[in-house]
């Protein structure tokens, strides 16, 4: 029996410039650039043992089995480019505290990327595992790096992967997860984001106005301009949220207590404090802020949501490989 493995961590990220639709279904480019912060408290740990005993791929996830197809045909594409023939094992563990309904593919692909390209015996570049990272879910893509990264949405596979704008973030931002359902959503991003490209009338003016939104927020990272960085975040996010009440048929992700928080972060702007919200494909409120002023914050936020819905997290680290299990 020979069995070749390795395991690799990966953190999620959040969008503050959002991709929210596809030019390209099968190689997943994006429409458009995004831009996002990989955070330090929600990640995936996973480990690809390539093994010459086993019949097909096998994923299990956080010790329960799932259906592997989606695995393997990421996994077809390691082979693909290796000398690896063998099926694997694939044990991923989620760490979101309290099953926070965070989890996500951004996470799970970029730790599987370089899992198993290790395990196959490839040492790539961070720009071809942010290459590989992207078959499996777009956002993955950015989570290859810590900080703030940007896709380049390029024009083919060879050019669409992301770059990192400031690994290390010495500058005062973090955000507060507001938890509010812990349930799957009903709309996957995949065909939420397919739905507006096909029917929202608004399609081609969002594509526009982010790219204005992209190339603004990088400015503001540069000049660690928290507030404009939020300002343009929340406003990109509603954007996003605008395609998907103007599709066909129309949908959203928010609930009403995802708009109880919303007014809550707009009311202490309101009173001077540097706080604003984006939310992704889901009803959580994600609240963007400066450490001074996340006690008031979240005390603001306790007055409706209970201490446990409110998790706060920090700038992150790329993905990385660690010991095996
Ligand atoms: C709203 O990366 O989950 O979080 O590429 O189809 O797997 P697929 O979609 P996914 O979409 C993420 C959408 C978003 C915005 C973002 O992360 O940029």
């Amino acid at each position: 029996m020979t069995v070749q493995q390795a395991s690799a961590r990966a953190h999620t990220n959040i969008a503050l410039i959002k991709y929210w639709g596809k030019k390209d279904q099968q190689l997943i480019l994006p429409m458009n650039g995004s831009l996002s912060l990989t955070l330090d408290h929600f990640y995936t740990d996973t480990t690809v043992i390539f093994d010459s005993s086993l019949k097909a791929d096998q994923f299990w996830l956080d010790d329960q089995k799932h259906d592997a197809a989606k695995i393997s045909q990421f996994l077809d594409l390691v082979r693909q480019h290796s000398t690896q023939r063998f099926f694997a094992q694939v044990k991923s563990y989620n760490h979101v505290p309290n099953a926070a309904g965070l989890a996500s593919s951004a996470s799970a692909f970029a730790a599987l990327a370089l899992a198993a390209s290790q395990a196959a015996g490839l040492n790539l570049s961070r720009q071809a595992l942010s290459r590989l990272a992207r078959r499996g879910s777009g956002s993955a893509t950015r989570s290859i790096y810590g900080g703030f990264a940007e896709w380049l949405p390029g024009t083919t596979d060879e050019d669409s992967y992301a770059v990192p704008l400031q690994e290390y973030v010495d500058w005062d931002i973090e955000m507060i997860a507001v938890i509010i359902n812990r349930q799957q959503k009903k709309i996957s991003s995949r065909q939420g984001m397919e739905r507006v490209v096909e029917t929202s009338p608004y399609y081609p003016a969002w594509v526009k106005s982010t790219q204005a939104d992209l190339l603004a927020a990088k400015k503001a990272i540069q000049g660690h301009d928290l507030a404009t960085l939020g300002e343009l975040a929340e406003s990109n996010a509603l954007k996003m949220h605008a395609l998907n009440l103007s599709a066909k048929p129309p949908f959203s992700y928010f609930e009403p207590q995802s708009l109880v928080a919303m007014r809550l972060v707009e009311k202490l702007r309101a009173r001077g404090i540097c706080c604003y919200y984006t939310l992704d494909a889901g009803p959580n409120v994600k609240v963007i802020c400066a450490h001074q002023d996340s006690q008031i914050i979240k005390k603001t936020l306790q007055s409706v949501f209970a201490p446990d819905q409110l998790i706060e997290v920090f700038p992150g680290p790329g993905v990385q490989l660690i010991n095996e299990k």
